[in-house]
């Protein structure tokens, strides 16, 4: 697209702006008296008016010149007004164009509908008329150009698309995002599940100058290989059973904007291989096809394993690994700062209080300092959850401990038990709930296993071995919980 920057401005309100600003409009016919009729017209009408006697002449001027909007005849000697207008279309494909006629030759007419013409006129015709289609339609050509300007500026207030944070590790963050945004390089963005990676993928989209072109995601963990091979490289027909007919692939799909590969650590040998051919050459085969086809994607991939780790075993490419690690963001753990969890907490309070429209409006500080001292193995994404269903429990104003899930609760006696283990245990009943209304320890019990087999597996890398080693507790019951609560 030529000149979306350039706003519009109707007739109407020509006095106002400057000489530059109002809407440009070529006329074309072979005919003399058509030509200067319509030239003193439009030009009484305040636009800027250049005209042309041949097809010839209309596109080398629209080639030259910025024309807003193209008034061309048909029926010309030579070069015809359908030409032109594809001509016209070609160097800007919103140009609003409007051909006229001699007599009824539906023939082209129809064709130059076709081609994107808005309309066409039958000579001779009423000339108000014609002057009222002109106005409506730079109009609306002006109004969509400020919609586009409007989301631009959408985008940029939006700097960081609602990621949220203060603390320093998160301020880096933000100057991050701006900077890479820049440039084209592929990005790598690690960190544990729930921290926000799939935020920072769209934010760098978004602040780049790719920004109006798509922004695709694709997890590569969801798919079995052959579809994984065909959702991202397309297929042609026939290139296995059931593909009847060609499909684009996400490249294809990303074709000037930005893919995003989710658990790229999660790709199988195969697809390794092919996207390394991606990252390397800019090129791929779509399943089934022979044709290599050219691709101007940004790829920015995710994961929470430990790549370089999977590389040392074998499991990741080396060759690819480097590829793609041009440029690593790395957002750390929640636990790690903990100065965000009040701004995190409150953000999502109101997004859940809103869309309920519940009375509650803060959180207790008894509140605060529970999610303050609690682990967050799910990181942000398990805050927002204990969020979401506080906000859904509460029957106050504040959000109380008592609408927290019992592993919050119970974390920061807790905490404490593992820091001084002996002096603790004896007061291990601080901060856990008393007995009361619904209380059931088995599911207390279950609460706190489950969140600290959780943990000690995050923090041992998946290392179950070592998982085990953590909490005090023998492989095999460590292998018993884990299984019992589902947790890899
Ligand atoms: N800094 C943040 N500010 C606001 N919301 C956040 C922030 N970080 C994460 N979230 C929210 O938490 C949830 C999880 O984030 P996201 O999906 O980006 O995590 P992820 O790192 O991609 O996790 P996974 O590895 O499981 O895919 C989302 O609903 C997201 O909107
Ligand atoms: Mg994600």
């Amino acid at each position: 697209m030529t000149r979306t920057s350039t706003v519009q401005t109707p007739p109407e309100e020509r006095h106002d702006q400057a000489a530059g600003a109002k809407p440009r409009i070529l006329i074309v016919d072979d005919e003399p008296s058509m030509r200067d009729m319509l030239r003193i017209v439009m030009r009484r009408d305040g636009f800027d008016v250049e005209v042309a006697a041949n097809g010839k002449e209309a596109i080398e001027l629209l080639k030259r010149e910025r024309i807003d909007l193209l008034l061309s005849d048909i029926r010309m000697p030579d070069v015809s007004g359908v030409d032109v207008l594809r001509a016209a279309k070609e160097v800007n494909r919103d140009i609003v164009a409007f051909m006229m006629t001699a007599f009824a030759s539906t023939d082209s007419a129809v064709e130059a509908m076709r081609l994107g013409a808005v309309d066409y006129f039958t000579k001779p015709f009423n000339m108000d008329e014609l002057r009222l289609k002109v106005r409506q339609h730079l109009e609306t050509m002006r109004l969509k150009q400020e919609n586009v300007l409007l989301k631009r500026a959408l985008n940029t207030s939006n700097e960081f698309c609602n990621i949220i944070g203060r603390s320093n590790a998160m301020l880096d963050l933000f100057k991050m995002i701006e900077t890479i945004a820049k440039t084209n390089s592929t990005v790598l963005i690690t960190g544990e599940s729930g921290t926000g990676k799939d935020l920072v993928a769209r934010a760098v989209h978004y602040n780049s100058l790719r920004r109006e072109h798509p922004f695709v995601a694709l997890n590569c963990g969801g798919l079995p290989e052959t579809l994984l091979e065909s959702e991202l490289f397309g297929h042609m027909r026939g290139a296995f059973t059931g593909a009847d007919s060609n499909k684009k692939g996400l490249v294809e799909v990303a074709e000037r904007g930005t893919i995003f590969l989710d658990e790229i650590g999660e790709m199988n040998h195969a697809m390794q291989v092919k996207l390394l051919r991606v990252l390397q050459d800019r090129r791929f085969r779509r399943l089934g096809g022979t044709e290599e086809v050219q691709a101007d994607i940004r790829i920015i991939a995710a994961t929470n394993q430990d790549l370089q780790k999977m590389v040392s075993e074998g499991r990741f490419r080396e060759d690819l690994y480097y590829r793609i690690n041009v440029i690593q963001v790395h957002l750390p753990p929640l636990r790690d700062r903990r100065e965000d969890v009040p701004l995190l907490a409150e953000h999502f309070l109101n997004k859940y209080a809103q869309g309920v429209d519940k009375p509650v409006r803060g959180i207790s500080r008894e509140t605060q300092e529970l999610l303050a001292a609690y682990g967050w193995p799910g990181n942000v994404r398990e805050l927002e959850n204990v969020i979401e269903r506080a906000v859904a429990l509460e029957q106050t104003a504040l959000v109380l401990p008592e609408s927290l899930p019992m592993q919050v609760r119970t974390s920061a006696g807790m905490s404490t038990q593992s820091a001084q283990p002996s002096s603790a245990r004896q007061d291990a009943g601080r901060g856990l709930p008393d007995i009361s209304e619904g209380f059931d320890l088995e599911a207390l019990g279950e609460d706190f296993y489950r969140h600290y087999i959780a943990l000690a597996l995050e923090k041992s890398g998946g290392v179950q071995s070592r998982a085990a080693e953590m909490l005090g507790m023998t492989f095999r019951s460590f292998r018993y919980y884990a299984k019992k609560f589902n947790l890899k």
